[in-house]
């Protein structure tokens, strides 16, 4: 029986970072990749001198471990994941732990957690956030799976995390394939908090006429607020990369966007839970209306927009869009909140939403002062229906929102495109209206297709159905079921 504490299956970037911060945490680790070479390259290398050792086969990885074995793949999601558990399944014995850490889609793992326990083994699909760096430094990790598992796992995961505050940034997240959904939330809020900012840039850019100089100073000075984020930081960063030329990096990258998939799976459970995620939605299709860059330049010559008018206080704009970007990331922060509610009770999760907030508050993408206020506001309620109704949140959109709304007023006045900017702020003004219009829409429903309505002055779910023309087929009604 091998001594290794853990191993690691795929030595690309991910995998190889977080080995050696395994490693560098006291553990040793089992090693293996599937291409020729990469595990004698990696022993010789970075790996060299350490508490490593290598596999030249998944029998050889498994006989080198400790029991009950760990073993954690760093591989392309998909098939990859399938391939390698069948291939690893004859070495293993009940009660190891499979432990996969790409970002493998949720109901891949809720399908292999319920395969490998019927067969006595355990499993944890966990969300790794960070980059490279993170993996080798301290990411978010977002473990959950077969909960017998954490115990096990715990010290090592929590050892080579991120912290925040001295609290670790990774605990349970939940059942099946919990920690895949919450990875894959947290994407897609990535995906929003990244348009956002872009947006803002393009009304400093095009709409006030910002030198890069001047943006970098600004989202440097936000850093320092209550805008603190990975995301902003870099962003201030970037604008201030010149190229081979002297001239800024930004204006010579190319304006097509591309995407591995994360944010789409969020946007598709949001709409199979019937959960209104519209800005992530607008991100993910922002995305994609850049990515039709040669069609975009064809219909840029023939179809116009409004005359631009120059702005008439620049500063106090500027101070606009911060409170912009405030209210819209808490507009998207709200939705996904609400999105994982969903899910949880479709999928029987018992999610932590506190300590998911504290999961994301240092090591990911997403790593923001914000985040440690959504941890105070479910400390506050760890019921809270919406983020919005949080009390102090409330008083922070109050504060912003005549911000916010000149800011989606100029970017539809001066044509600038602001999807999520301004798809939040009808959200808000959805989420708060007592009475919306789907009166009209339940009537034009009942008009066309008998499909029925409830009435204000009825208990609700007693359907009601006219005859709007006094020409309709006697007495049939359409079932009535919301999907
Ligand atoms: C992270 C990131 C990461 C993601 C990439 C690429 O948390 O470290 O979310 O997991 O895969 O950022 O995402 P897109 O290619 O879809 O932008």
């Amino acid at each position: 029986m091998g001594n290794a504490d853990i191993a690691m299956i795929g030595l690309a970037v991910m995998g190889e970072n977080l080995a050696l911060n395994i490693e560098s945490r006291g553990f040793s680790v089992a090693v293996y990749d599937i291409a020729e070479g990469a595990v004698d390259r990696f022993l010789s290398g970075r790996g060299n001198g350490k508490r490593f050792l290598g596999a030249h086969s998944l029998e050889e990885l498994t006989s080198l471990l400790k029991r009950p074995r760990k073993i954690m793949m760093m591989i392309k999601a998909g098939s990859p994941v399938d391939e390698t558990i069948e291939k690893l399944l004859p070495y293993l014995d009940a009660g190891d732990i499979l432990i996969d850490g790409g970002n493998s889609h949720f109901p891949d793992t809720e399908r292999r957690v319920k395969a490998l326990e019927s067969r006595g083994l355990l499993y944890i699909g966990t969300g790794v956030s960070g980059g490279g760096e993170g993996a080798l430094k301290g990411p978010s990790l977002m473990p959950g799976g077969s909960p017998e598992a954490w115990p096990a796992v715990r010290p090592i995961l929590q050892a080579i995390c991120a912290k925040a505050d001295g609290a670790p940034c990774c605990e349970w997240v939940g059942e099946g394939g919990a920690g895949h959904f919450v990875k894959m939330v947290h994407n897609g809020i990535e995906y929003g908090d990244m348009q956002l900012i872009c947006e803002v840039y393009a009304l400093m850019k095009d709409w006030l006429g910002m030198t890069p100089e001047e943006m970098q100073a600004v989202f440097a000075e936000w850093n320092r607020g209550d805008l603190n984020s990975y995301l902003i930081e870099i962003t201030a960063d970037i604008l201030q990369k010149k190229d081979t030329d002297g001239a800024p990096l930004l204006d010579h990258i190319l304006d097509a966007a591309g995407q591995k998939g994360t944010g789409k799976w969020t946007g598709i459970a949001a709409l199979e839970e019937g959960v209104p995620l519209t800005l992530i939605g607008e991100a993910v299709f922002a995305r994609c209306l850049s990515a039709m860059k040669e069609e975009r330049v064809r219909a840029s010559k023939v179809l116009s927009g409004p005359k631009k008018t120059p702005p008439q206080d620049r500063e106090a704009f500027v101070r606009d869009l911060k409170d912009a970007l405030y209210a819209a990331k808490l507009i998207s922060y709200a939705q996904g909140y609400t999105l994982m509610r969903a899910a949880a009770k479709a999928y029987g999760w018992n999610l932590h939403y506190g300590n998911i907030a504290l999961m994301w508050r240092g090591g990911c993408i997403i790593r923001s002062a914000f985040l440690g206020d959504i941890k105070a506001a479910f400390d506050r309620n760890p019921e809270l229906e919406n983020l919005l109704l949080d009390d102090s949140f409330r008083a922070r959109i109050e504060a912003a929102q005549d911000g916010w709304r000149r800011v989606c007023a100029a970017a539809m006045l001066q044509g600038v495109p602001a999807p999520a900017m301004t798809v939040a702020l009808s959200y808000y003004d959805g989420y708060r209206s007592e009475r919306l219009p789907a009166n009209l829409l339940q009537a034009q429903r009942d008009y066309f297709g008998a499909h029925t309505y409830e009435r204000i002055d009825a208990p609700r779910g007693k359907a009601f159905h006219t005859d709007w023309t006094g020409e309709s087929a006697q007495g049939a009604v359409s079932s009535t079921y919301n999907a």
